[in-house]
């Protein structure tokens, strides 16, 4: 009452101060200067310390974390590097479009109902994947490569194994052996492994491939920007593929949820890109500028399910 919309709250070891008002959200962001203080998980960052694994953005702070993140500002964020990928993207998610039309087949009565989280995973690994290397790893076919199927399993088993540490120090877990620090740290091991192998492969068939007829991914462009080391750049694609997979497609079922609740919603969406994709004619970029409806619809989902 003394303060407004904000209080505090203490979960197992971890005690927190929220604030609700949008205005008092950004003044703190205004406040907070150049250097952002970020919440790491303390199991994520127990880790990474014990293995002393090589850390990008997600992990470092101050001037080492502007320093990756102007560059990675650069190459991932920027208008020309999203307009650059912006067509990796439309033929996966053409892929999965088929995807679902062959689950509705499937059941043959002209309806999908079902869980339909894995193939959810799929398109966003391979969405994040072609982004990053350029290259399709088939993961919307209807058989799929074990290996990929794996490391997209071990990042939903790092979330999974995350939150029940949140109660007590991390290390605690780690010094009696316990299962689900065993479990967090398979999974992180997994996570490496995968992504020094597809760095390690698409550096090897770029040293053979001289032309590219299309954009090559930000991992080419990061290696030709020459203002990383290859450790590093390794470091950041490992995060930005962990980070890349569960956050999108949950938000999207958290979306197709919402959808199934709002009909109404559903089909105003469904005409607001009926009509975005007819004035835009096959230019991908300007019809993402003829969606606000469905940008917000995201937000919104967003917002009640963060
Ligand atoms: C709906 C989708 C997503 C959600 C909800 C989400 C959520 C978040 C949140 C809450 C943070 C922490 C921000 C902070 O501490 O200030 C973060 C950071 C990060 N995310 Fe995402 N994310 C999403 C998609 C992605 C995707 C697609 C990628 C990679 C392709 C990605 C890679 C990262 C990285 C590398 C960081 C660290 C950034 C930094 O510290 O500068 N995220 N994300």
């Amino acid at each position: 009452q003394k303060f407004g919309p904000i209080y505090s709250e203490k979960l197992g070891n971890v005690e927190s101060v929220y604030i609700l008002d949008p205005e008092d959200a950004e003044l703190l962001f205004l406040r907070e200067g150049p250097y952002p203080e970020r919440y790491i998980l303390p199991p994520w960052l127990a880790y990474h310390q014990y293995y002393q694994r090589p850390i990008g953005i997600l992990f470092k702070n101050s001037e080492a974390w502007k320093k990756d993140r102007l560059v990675l500002n650069q190459e991932v964020m920027s208008r020309d590097a999203i307009n650059n990928f912006m067509p990796l993207i439309e033929g996966v998610a053409h892929d999965f479009i088929k995807v679902l039309h062959r689950r509705i087949k499937e059941q043959n009565s002209g309806k999908f109902s079902g869980d339909i989280s894995g193939d959810l995973f799929r398109f966003s690994f391979e969405a994040v994947t072609n982004v990053m290397f350029g290259e399709r790893l088939g993961m919307l076919e209807e058989i799929v490569d074990p290996e990929s199927q794996r490391f997209i399993d071990a990042v939903y088993q790092m979330f999974h194994t995350s939150v029940p540490m949140l109660t007590l120090p991390p290390e605690l877990f780690r010094f009696f052996r316990t299962k689900i620090w065993k479990d967090h740290a398979a999974a992180w091991d997994v996570i490496f492994d995968k992504a020094d192998e597809y760095t390690q492969n698409f550096y090897w068939d770029l040293r053979h491939k001289k032309d590219f007829n299309q954009y090559p991914g930000v991992l080419y462009s990061l290696l030709r920007g020459n203002k990383m080391s290859f450790k590093n750049i390794q470091a950041n694609i490992t995060e930005l593929l962990a980070g890349g997979v569960d956050t999108t497609s949950m938000t999207l079922l958290w979306n197709f949820y919402e959808m199934a609740h709002n009909l109404k919603v559903q089909e105003m969406l469904r005409a607001e890109v009926l009509a975005a994709r007819r004035q835009a004619q096959g230019d991908m970029v300007k019809m993402m500028q003829l969606v606000p409806l469905l940008k917000a619809s995201i937000k919104e989902t967003l917002r009640l399910h963060p």
